[in-house]
């Protein structure tokens, strides 16, 4: 494992065969001139995409720990544990509009800094492709390094990807090095174990977990009838935790917005995989056409941009209830008490 707590998982043999295409339609060039430069275009672009849509997030636990060596007095601090969802490279990226919403909800003066914004310093541990197995394993010990007061976590829609579709379990298995695939049982089981771990480490920190936001816009489709059941488990994952864990309704939230919209509407779940490769292009490459919001239209979608990833639409009713959260657990004396 790489020693930082991000990797490049999903993307690096992607990034691989990348550089060595971009090699040969140099050498192209000399053959073939349109064809070698049409390519090596085409290839400059994948790369620079694929680069930009596995990078660490900004605010990753690495950055903090850097940032935190320089800085004297502490803020009360918000970790994030969960997948791309929360990583925020490959759709509209919720973790630093946390401390904007929250301040304009408490009426301070907004943040000024870049990554770790007062009044809360929200530490971004999302991983690409990753599952309860993978949170549980490789990222929970050290992501609590931060010394979080609030803990935030959103973790299973990989693990349900493979309750889904056969060929995505493959994958998913594959990308992680799961010893297996993952079932309804585990999942409950794998989540129970990381609420259990945070409560025996840091008794204090307020816990939030978030209910899985839909898979596909259709809400009475076959992956949708999954994540309910999903939903139902980390219910009662939370009514049974120990500690002070939150559920954060997610899911609830989404079904009373898209229940307003055309059953018709929006792309198929299993599509996913094709849309965002062709969406996370126009979006790195072509910014001021092409916000998350627009390609979530163009695919008739109103908060998942390629049916599974948020836009900056799903990002907005995430980021409130995490201050909804946040609030009734009582962010504003903690932050009074650290200033
Ligand atoms: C966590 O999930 C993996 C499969 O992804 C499974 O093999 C493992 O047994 C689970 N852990 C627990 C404690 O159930
Ligand atoms: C499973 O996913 C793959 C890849 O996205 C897709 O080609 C296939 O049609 C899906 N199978 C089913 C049964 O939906």
């Amino acid at each position: 494992m790489a020693s930082g707590l991000h990797d490049r998982r999903g993307f690096d043999s992607l990034l691989r065969i990348n550089l060595v295409l971009l090699a040969l339609s140099l050498l192209m060039i000399f053959v073939n001139w349109k064809l070698g430069l049409a390519s090596f275009i085409f290839l400059c672009i994948t790369f620079i995409s694929s680069e930009a849509a596995s990078a660490p997030p900004a605010n990753s636990p690495d950055q903090f720990e850097a940032w935190l060596r320089r800085k004297g007095a502490r803020k009360p601090v918000l970790l994030c544990l969960g997948d791309s969802l929360t990583h925020g490279t490959v759709s509209s990226s919720f973790t630093p509009d946390i401390p904007y919403k929250l301040s304009s909800t408490l009426g301070l003066s907004p943040p000024t800094q870049n990554f770790f914004m007062d009044p809360l310093w929200v530490v971004n541990a999302g991983q690409n492709c990753i599952t309860t197995h993978g949170v549980l394993h490789e990222r929970l010990h050290r992501a609590l390094g931060c010394f979080p007061d609030f803990v935030l976590i959103m973790i299973g829609t990989n693990d349900m990807q493979c309750l889904v579709n056969g060929t995505l379990a493959k994958a998913i298995v594959k990308i992680n090095k799961l010893p297996e695939v993952p079932t309804m049982e585990v999942y409950e089981r794998n989540l129970t174990k990381i609420i259990d771990y945070i409560h025996n480490h840091t008794p204090q920190t307020h816990i939030g977990v978030c209910t899985l936001p839909p898979m596909g816009e259709n809400l009475d489709a076959n992956p949708n009838r999954i994540i309910r059941q999903a939903n139902e488990v980390i219910e009662r994952v939370v009514k049974k935790a120990p500690g002070k864990v939150t559920l954060i309704p997610v899911y609830s939230r989404f079904e009373s917005i898209l229940e307003k919209k055309s059953k018709k509407s929006g792309s198929k779940f299993e599509y996913h995989y094709i849309l965002s490769s062709i969406q996370v292009p126009l979006f790195y490459m072509i910014p001021a056409l092409f916000d998350w919001n627009r390609l979530a239209s163009l695919c008739g979608n109103t908060l998942l941009v390629d049916g599974l990833h948020l836009c900056e639409r799903g990002r907005d009713e995430l980021v409130n209830l995490i201050v909804e959260w946040l609030l009734s657990a009582n962010v504003a004396k903690a932050i009074a008490v650290k200033s």
